[in-house]
């Protein structure tokens, strides 16, 4: 069985590594193998975005890199469409495995669901590949977001849909899709997360940021929160962007907030003349004595960012991976946003959805703060999915005929 993994953007990087894992895994012993081949769009290029998360996963060089970069979303989808049509011609995968809820997720599935694949004399003998969508069937109800679209075309379009949780199995039932390709399987990031736990606490990340402590020989961590922000419905109007950032200020005065900034997010604070409230720290300047504030950063690599959420009395963002893995972690999370499309987090973890209005954001992350951490596990999230993901495709049936 020959298989084609797609990535495309940070947060895919982590799912893909759980599965490259369970391959390599399963290839070891198996009878039948299945071969692999990478396939990174390139939507996400900066070194911080990119790289740095192949080199800390151990992830395998892609061995076809589409280069596509930014864009709008028209011409980012269509552009990683025509350049991947090509590839799918020429490797003629079985399957296709696509993570998340990305333009790049999108986009190949596009591709892969009207590709075919020339057969024997007879039109009727046309393939195409398996769609495999891993992480479906997540749903905010919130179609102003690009990745509702994502989500809700890619699983439309797909044969095999891996779930994380329960909530994902339910919405793809009232969608229609036939419960015999709905798999809940759990979390391939929290596989991820699992596994390099231990490797995180190596870490120097908050000695680097002058958070950690020596107390009589022992280190101690300094109280400090952190935040992300990248959500085009938070960060791109400026109205909405100043009120977050004025709760975001206003927590700071008490608990410092360590801001690893996304590159969107970087772009608006310049055009919103917004630098004067959010300078950033330069790589070797350390959060000072007088220790309150919001402190920019760039962004940080997978290992540090775990290590430092590993550690914070609290979490602000607006991401979705990050509230599954704050959950894992145990530490509260306040979810800049007002819906979620992960509600387990919500129901069985650590993380309450704020909104976006300043009174709001404050009230919960006080509240939020006054929380002992305590960890939760959704079902299945216990560091298996990929085995699990690998296991279920080894014993399914292949390409698909187009007839
Ligand atoms: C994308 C995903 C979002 C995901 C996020 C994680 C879509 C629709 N959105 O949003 O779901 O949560 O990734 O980060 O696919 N840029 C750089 N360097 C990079 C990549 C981007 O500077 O390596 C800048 C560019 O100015 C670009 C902007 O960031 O225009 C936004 O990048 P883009 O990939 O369009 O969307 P994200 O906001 O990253």
């Amino acid at each position: 069985m020959k298989l084609l993994l797609v990535a495309g953007a940070r947060p895919n990087f982590m799912k893909i590594a759980s599965i490259v894992t369970a391959l390599d895994a399963h290839n070891l012993s198996a009878k039948k193998r299945i071969d692999y081949l990478l396939v990174h769009t390139g939507q996400h290029y900066d070194e911080k975005m990119s790289q740095t998360f192949f080199r800390e996963l151990d992830l395998p060089r892609p061995a076809v890199d589409l280069e596509v970069g930014s864009g709008t979303h028209a011409t980012q989808t269509a552009e990683i469409m025509k350049r991947f049509e090509p590839v799918l011609v020429k490797e003629r995968p079985d399957a296709v495995l696509l993570v998340g809820d990305v333009n790049s997720t999108i986009a190949c599935a596009l591709v892969a669901s009207k590709i075919a694949y020339p057969g024997g004399p007879d039109v009727s003998d046309r393939t195409r590949p398996l769609i495999v969508h891993v992480e479906a069937g997540l749903r905010s109800r919130d179609r102003s977001m690009p990745e509702e679209i994502n989500r809700i075309l890619t699983d439309a379009l797909s044969d095999l849909l891996f779930v994380t949780e329960e909530s994902a199995v339910h919405n793809l039932r009232s969608e229609g899709i036939a419960r015999n390709r709905i798999h809940l399987v759990g979390n391939t990031m929290v596989d991820t997360l699992l596994r390099h736990r231990d490797r995180a606490e190596q870490s120097a990340v908050l000695k680097r940021l002058g958070l950690a402590a020596l107390n009589s020989g022992n280190q101690t961590t300094l109280p400090y929160g952190v935040v992300t922000l990248h959500r085009p419905g938070n960060v791109d109007d400026p109205a909405a962007f100043r009120n977050i950032l004025d709760a975001l200020l206003s927590i700071g005065k008490t608990l410092p907030l360590v801001f690893p900034v996304h590159p969107r997010t970087v772009s608006r604070i310049k055009e919103f003349g917004l630098a004067d409230r959010c300078p950033m720290l330069t790589p070797h300047e350390t959060i000072p004595d007088t220790n309150a504030g919001l402190y920019c950063i760039e962004p940080l690599g997978y290992l540090d960012f775990l290590r430092l959420m590993s550690k914070a009395r609290i979490v602000l963002t607006d991401s979705g991976g990050i509230q599954e893995e704050t959950t894992m972690l145990g530490i509260p999370c306040v979810t800049l946003r007002n819906n979620t499309e992960r509600p387990v987090t919500v129901s069985e973890g650590t993380n309450v959805l704020a909104g976006t209005s300043k009174v709001a954001i404050v009230r919960q992350a006080i509240r939020q703060l006054k929380q002992r951490a305590q960890r939760a596990r959704p079902r299945f999230w216990d560091g298996k999915t990929g085995q699990r993901i690998v296991k279920i495709l080894s014993k399914s049936t292949l390409a698909t005929s187009k007839s």
